[in-house]
């Protein structure tokens, strides 16, 4: 095709969730060229978002090493992309958020003189070491852009505050939104596969009440994720008719202690699972009484879905869920997360102050709104 080139660059499992709509919406102007190449900085988790969006990758650079260090990531990264950019010569460059991969994309296309969009601009906590590198990743990728999709009104602030000139900042709302209805659509439908069908079923038959469980944070790795665990242990002794579903991210760094921790526990009301199908966790985040979780974009899907979160970080880049009323800090403290999460299972009213709120991160047309913009600047 002869028009624009448009090339979505994305490793790991949040990116693809956050960037598939915005892949469908760029495929559907027939002015524009939308190539996608996918680092695999993550393997199957990527994998199993490609396969329920059904995006096949025009480049696969298939990356991912157990445990490589961020330093061993990034270098193969810079070199592979720069190739790849060379070689395609894209007008525009899009990344998504704030990993290794997002930034050391936009790195690349900087190199190559290559426009840089950023999706997901504008979140900061402040805090170089928290989300560690994250936060690092997005404020060098800012620096880098020419176009600045920020998902609310703080994050163009945020922008603003650092010099990015106002013309280049476009407030979308989240992709997140997006995806999230997406998948709820598809839920309505007979699942794709026999696999997915069991993955929903696996979920279906969790009984009520559910706490759904997640945590992977680089600077929750030691204490922090042991201490997240010991809560979890703690409030399933106390609670023995609620079910707390943890599915454990792929790291190692991750899956080893939480194994080792609540894997063994015996207690039977302790699930540990695999990572779940973007779709099967869509369901457990409707099927949830309650969620337990230091993810990014678990924190911006619950209240569309109105379901009230505890944040297991000292900090988030997401104010908007705590103005909103529906999420909190707790930390990873072992004492707060277990009174916090009494608190939650023992008082309704407590409870229903945190499932009222509105969901601050837009309507679910942030991508169209992202490959509206896309196509104004380049045509
Ligand atoms: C990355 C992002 C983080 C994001 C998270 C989403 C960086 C620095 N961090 O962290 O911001 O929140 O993804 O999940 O970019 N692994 C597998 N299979 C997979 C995925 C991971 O085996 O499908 C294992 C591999 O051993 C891999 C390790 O997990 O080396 C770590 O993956 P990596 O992408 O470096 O870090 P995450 O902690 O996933
Ligand atoms: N998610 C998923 N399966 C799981 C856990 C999470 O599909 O088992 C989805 C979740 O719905 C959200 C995204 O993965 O959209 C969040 O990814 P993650 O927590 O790994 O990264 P973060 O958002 O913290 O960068």
């Amino acid at each position: 095709m002869a028009g624009p080139k448009i090339s979505v660059v994305f490793g790991t499992r949040p990116e693809a969730i956050k960037l598939a709509p915005v892949i469908l919406a760029l495929r559907r102007d027939p002015r524009i060229s939308c190539q996608v190449c996918v680092t695999a900085q993550h393997r199957e988790m990527l994998d199993q978002v490609l396969s329920v969006f059904a995006i096949r990758p025009d480049t696969d650079l298939n990356l991912m090493r157990s445990d490589q260090t961020l330093a061993e990531l990034s270098a193969h990264l810079l070199h592979r992309l720069d190739a790849v950019f060379a070689d395609s010569r894209p007008d525009l460059v899009l990344v998504q958020g704030d990993t290794t991969t997002s930034f050391c994309a936009a790195l690349a296309a900087f190199y190559r003189h290559i426009p840089i969009g950023h999706v997901e601009a504008g979140l900061r906590t402040g805090n170089l070491q928290a989300p560690w590198p994250e936060e690092a990743n997005r404020v060098l990728t800012s620096r880098l852009a020419a176009l600045h999709f920020a998902p609310t009104e703080a994050n163009r602030r945020n922008l603003l505050a650092e010099g990015i000139a106002a013309a280049n900042v476009h407030v979308t709302g989240n992709t997140v939104v997006d995806a999230l209805l997406l998948a709820v659509e598809s839920l309505q439908r007979p699942a794709p596969t026999p696999a997915m069908a069991e993955e929903l079923e696996l979920i279906e038959q969790v009984p009520d009440p559910m706490v759904l469980v997640t945590a992977h944070r680089r600077e929750s790795f030691g204490p922090g994720l042991e201490s997240i665990c010991q809560a979890v242990l703690e409030l399933a002794r106390r609670f023995p008719d609620t079910h707390f579903v943890y599915p454990v991210h792929l790291n190692p760094r991750v899956g080893t202690p939480v194994r080792h921790l609540l894997g063994d526990s015996g207690l039977p009301n302790v699930r540990l699972l695999a990572p779940l199908s973007y779709l099967a966790f869509v369901k457990a985040l409707h099927r949830a009484y309650l969620i337990l979780t230091d993810s990014g974009g678990i924190q911006e899907e619950a209240p569309s879905l109105g379901k009230p979160v505890l944040i297991l970080r000292a900090t988030t880049e997401r104010p908007e869920v705590i103005k909103a009323g529906c999420a909190r800090l707790v930390g990873t403290d072992t004492a707060t997360i277990c009174a916090e999460t009494s608190r939650l299972l023992t008082d309704p009213d407590a409870y229903r102050a945190m499932t009222a709120a509105p969901n601050p991160y837009g309507d679910g047309l942030a991508a169209r709104r992202i490959a509206a913009i896309c196509g104004r600047m380049l045509s």
